[in-house]
C-alpha cells in the first residue's frame, strides 16, 4: 500500500500504521514465547526476602529518583517457600511498577505520602501457612467498575504505548502455579493494597 501511494496520503498513514501495530503485536508475542518456554525451571526452595531484594535492586534507583520512600517490613525467620525466583520476581516486578505508576499519577511531584510499604510475613489460611507480601501505595487507587477487570490479558488504563495489560494477568498465572494467591484490597483516590500469598515450604 505504501508503495503504491506517494507516500503523503491517507492510505499511506493507514499503511505506517498496520506495519506499526504488526510489530508491537509481534514483540508481544516473542514476550509470550520467552515466557512460556522457561515455564518448565522446576519449583525449588526459596527465600521471599532474597526475591524480594533482588527485584528491588532493579527498580529502586527509578522508584528513588520519582521521590518515592520504601518502607519495608520483613519478619524475621520467614520459612521457605517452593518457587521458581525468576517468575516471582516477575510478579514483584509488576506490582512495584503498577504501584510507582499510580504514586506518580496522584502525586506527581515530592509528597509526603509517596511511600511505597512493602510487608513480608506468615499467615494462616484454613490450616495452612502461607508468606503473605503486601504492596502498599497510596496512589491512586482502583476505580470499582474496573476491579473485575484489571486482571484481564491487555487489559489497561495506561495510555496507549505505556501498557500491555499483560502484567496482572501473567502475575496471576504465577501465583496460581505456585498454589498461591493474588489479591487486592483498594479505595479509588485514597491506596491499593496488593497481597501475594504463596504457601510455605512443610
Ligand atoms: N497499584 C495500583 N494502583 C492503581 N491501579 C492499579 C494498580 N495496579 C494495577 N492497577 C490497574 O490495573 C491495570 C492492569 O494492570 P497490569 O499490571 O495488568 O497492566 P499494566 O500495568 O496496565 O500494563 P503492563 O503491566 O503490561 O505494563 C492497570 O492499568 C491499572 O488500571
Ligand atoms: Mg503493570
Amino acid at each position: 500500500m505504501i508503495d503504491r501511494s506517494d507516500g503523503q496520503d491517507e492510505v499511506a498513514g493507514i499503511a505506517v500504521r498496520i506495519i506499526k501495530e504488526g510489530d508491537r503485536i509481534a514483540d508481544i508475542v516473542k514476550n509470550l514465547l520467552a515466557f512460556a518456554r522457561d515455564w518448565k525451571e522446576e519449583q525449588g526452595p526459596a527465600l521471599i526476602q532474597d526475591i524480594l531484594a533482588d527485584s528491588l535492586g532493579l527498580v529502586e534507583k527509578q522508584i528513588l529518583k520519582d521521590g518515592i520512600r520504601f518502607k519495608t517490613y520483613i519478619s524475621p525467620d520467614l520459612p521457605e517457600i517452593k518457587a521458581r525466583s525468576q517468575h516471582i520476581q516477575q510478579v514483584f516486578l509488576n506490582i512495584l511498577s503498577n504501584a510507582r505508576h499510580a504514586l506518580n499519577q496522584r502525586f506527581p511531584g515530592f509528597h509526603e505520602n509517596k511511600v511505597l510499604e512493602i510487608r513480608s510475613e506468615v499467615v494462616e489460611i484454613e490450616g495452612r501457612r502461607y508468606i503473605r507480601t503486601t504492596f502498599y501505595d497510596r496512589g491512586v487507587g482502583i476505580p470499582g467498575n474496573i476491579r473485575d477487570r484489571i486482571c484481564d490479558p491487555f487489559f489497561s488504563s495506561k495510555p496507549r504505548g505505556e501498557g500491555t495489560g499483560l502484567g496482572l494477568s501473567i502475575s496471576h498465572g504465577i501465583t496460581k502455579d505456585h498454589s498461591g494467591r493474588l489479591w487486592f484490597d483498594s479505595v479509588e483516590g485514597e491506596y491499593t493494597k496488593v497481597m501475594v500469598d504463596l504457601p510455605t515450604v512443610e
